[in-house]
């Protein structure tokens, strides 16, 4: 039998410091500053309005006064809590409500609700995959994916970023050594804001019996003709088993869904522990994200103007000599640095400079390609991207 022993244990906050010293000295020590008052694409930082290029808020929904409104009336009329899991005592009809309106939204045959996107992930994949099933993962999942993979305890094979071929040769080589198979990948890459195949990756799945699994995190309510995502951008609906979408970001509220079939979704209600053993979502938060939804959808200018204000500062950027790689008109922008602590100091000079911008760093990203990483907003004038381009350019003189 091992014992613990006592002559090496040392004091909790000792350890943890010589780790936090280390973590310093690497540029990966992390912190967190105070965000006040989210208002027409800039917050308050220090006590100064600063325009905002590194949050989610994708339509500018988060502070729409409409949507607040949605959720102070069932504030009112409900309270806060839900009280308890759904399966308990907390399913609301709102709940009900806004399931059936996602599934509408994404064409799909029904939704299933979870507190967030990291929830959703990390509770959906080990309710389908065990040991003895094989799961394709690509390379710059997120880690809510990749935490989710590890805890389903399947065997994990992680493919290079976006590539389909050599997806497809290890599927050929693993033909018939498992019991299931699962692809993962996201619609939009959230730090590199590259849209993976979907078309060519329904094809090889479909050839080899594999099922498809998106996180459209960041492509719902932005991509597609009516806001549905990168599925619908690509035409392939019907053809992904399991789609997952996030309700923080182009929605503005908070939250995350999963969507697909009718078996899928009553098998989740049942299996996914992230969903079975966890307080609801506050009513008031799914009243919030049905006004969003519905804005959404009766205000597509707020799709057209963020994909707009990207373009806009990917050419201007492209003109002052710095091509930006990923989706050629993609809202998510990544600007490689490399070095974890020249892009904090090209994060705190861009602040000063009256611009708050996504410093990200390993383990979000690989060893090597920190980046500053750019996220636009329908409520961002032309005139603002402009003048962002224009100190971007400066910072990194
Ligand atoms: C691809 C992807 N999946 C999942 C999540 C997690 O979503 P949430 O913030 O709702 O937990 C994120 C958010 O960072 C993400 O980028």
């Amino acid at each position: 039998m091992t014992s613990i022993d006592t002559r090496t244990l040392r004091p909790i906050d000792d350890v943890l410091e010589e780790e936090l010293v280390a973590l310093q000295a690497a540029g990966l020590k992390r912190s967190m500053r105070a965000v006040q008052q989210r208002r027409a694409g800039t917050v308050i930082l220090n006590g100064e309005r600063i325009a905002d290029f590194a949050s989610n808020d994708y339509l500018g929904l988060a502070a729409d006064h409409r949507v607040a409104r949605a959720a102070s009336a069932v504030l009112q009329a409900e309270g806060t809590g839900a009280g308890a899991a759904r399966l308990i005592s907390g399913n609301h009809p709102i709940h009900d409500a806004l399931e059936r309106e996602l599934a509408r939204f994404k064409g799909v045959d029904s939704t299933l609700l979870f507190p967030s996107g990291y929830m959703a992930n990390i509770g959906v994949i080990p309710a389908l995959m065990s040991p003895g099933d094989v799961i394709y993962s690509d390379q710059l999942n997120h880690a809510s994916l990749v935490d989710g993979c590890r805890l389903s305890k399947a065997t994990v094979r992680i493919f290079p970023h976006g590539d389909v071929d050599a997806l497809q040769s290890m599927l050929v080589q693993d033909a018939g050594s498992y019991r299931r198979a699962l692809i993962i990948v996201e619609g939009v890459f959230s730090m590199d804001g590259d849209l993976f195949p979907l078309d060519r990756l329904v094809e090889v799945a479909e050839r080899f019996g594999a099922w498809t699994y998106v996180d459209d995190a960041h492509g719902t309510g932005v991509l597609g003709p009516t806001g549905a995502g990168t599925l619908e951008h690509f035409g392939v609906t019907a053809r992904v088993d399991i789609v997952v979408g996030t309700l923080g970001k182009a929605f503005g509220t908070a939250g995350a869904f999963v969507g697909g079939s009718q078996v899928l979704i009553e098998f989740l209600t049942s299996r996914a522990r992230s969903f079975i053993f966890t307080t609801s979502t506050p009513p008031a938060i799914a009243a919030a994200t049905l006004e969003a939804l519905r804005l959404s959808r009766v205000e597509p200018w707020r799709r057209t103007a963020v994909l707009d204000r990207a373009r806009q500062l990917r050419e201007r950027l492209r003109r002052g000599g710095h091509e930006v790689p990923g989706a050629s008109d993609g809202h998510i922008l990544p600007i490689r640095v490399g070095d974890p602590m020249r892009t904090m100091s090209l994060v705190a000079d861009m602040r000063r400079r009256g611009f708050l911008i996504g410093g990200v760093r390993p383990p979000t990203v690989p060893a090597g390609t920190s980046r500053l990483r750019v996220s636009v907003s329908a409520l961002h004038p032309p005139e603002l991207v402009d003048a962002l381009a224009a100190s971007l350019l400066a910072a990194m003189r």
